[in-house]
């Protein structure tokens, strides 16, 4: 093994992918861009997921939450909340429900959701006491954290013993022809269609989106970062070839 593709020692950072200097000049520059790319383009976000997901978003969403057990009365704590689409539905199925987000302008449109404590802050610094949450969830964020190792570990501390957590994310698909096809839908296609409907910077998110997929360590890696950070049972189930549930438990 090279010492390129070596993987790190356990308990190391593991950012989710490369700095992408095509966006912003270094990694210290990174949140800055993604807290802006996310605060400008809150008000469209709804419109663009139900175009990217092909209308599938929400009841993946809720039929995740569901496979992952949630109880009604459970204390969920949902990461990188957005526009509080994952976290509506935790409430729905009797969740109580605490939601964080990094960008003001995400949290602005989440807030209309009724039922739902809303926090600003970051994945990888948690403002919770420990053992406060019976779930932690995160949807389509992973690859926007700044150092997993550091995010799972706040995951681990704010869950209770036999607490869950739950990662909803896509996966780059395995195959040439596969990822050609994703690229093409996710880095043109959507883009397109976005711009045809309404301006904005729709497009840049879109191609962000493609190229965060694109560059995201493995599956294999994220699985060993959870089990870094303590959570035990971690595993992927992977449905369509892109659509990911990641989930581990806190023995
Ligand atoms: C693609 S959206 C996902 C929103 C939502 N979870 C969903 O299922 O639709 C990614 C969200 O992650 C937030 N985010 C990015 N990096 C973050 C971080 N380090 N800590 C907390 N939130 C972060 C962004 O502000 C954005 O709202």
């Amino acid at each position: 093994m090279t010492g390129e593709n070596r993987p790190p020692p356990e308990g190391s950072p593991l950012p989710p992918h490369p700095p992408l200097t095509e966006y912003y000049p270094g990694s210290a520059d990174r949140l800055r861009f993604v807290r802006q790319l996310f605060d400008s383009t809150a008000g469209e976000y709804d419109r663009l997921t139900q175009i990217f997901s092909l209308g599938t978003g929400r009841a993946w969403r809720a039929d995740s939450l569901r496979r992952a057990g949630l109880a009604a009365g459970e204390a969920v704590l949902d990461v990188a909340t957005g526009t509080g689409m994952l976290a509506a539905a935790a409430r729905e199925q009797g969740g109580r429900v605490v939601a964080l987000d990094l960008s003001a302008g995400m949290l602005a449109v989440a807030r209309t959701q009724p039922g739902i404590a809303f926090v600003q802050g970051t994945a990888d610094a948690l403002p919770f006491a420990d053992a406060r949450f019976d779930l932690v969830t995160m949807g389509y964020a992973l690859r926007h954290a700044a150092d997993l190792t550091a995010t799972f570990r706040e995951f681990a501390r704010v869950l209770r013993p036999g607490g869950r957590v739950l990662l909803l994310e896509i996966r780059r698909p395995e195959g040439r022809l596969p990822r050609l096809l994703a690229r093409a839908y996710l880095g043109a296609a959507v883009p397109a269609l976005s711009r045809l409907a309404r301006g904005g910077q729709a497009g840049l998110l879109m191609r962000y989106y493609a190229d965060t997929i694109e560059h995201c360590v493995p599956p294999a890696a994220i699985l060993a970062a959870l089990g870094a950070a303590g959570l035990a049972e971690a595993r992927c189930d992977t449905e369509w070839g892109v659509f990911a549930a990641y989930s581990a438990r806190r023995p």
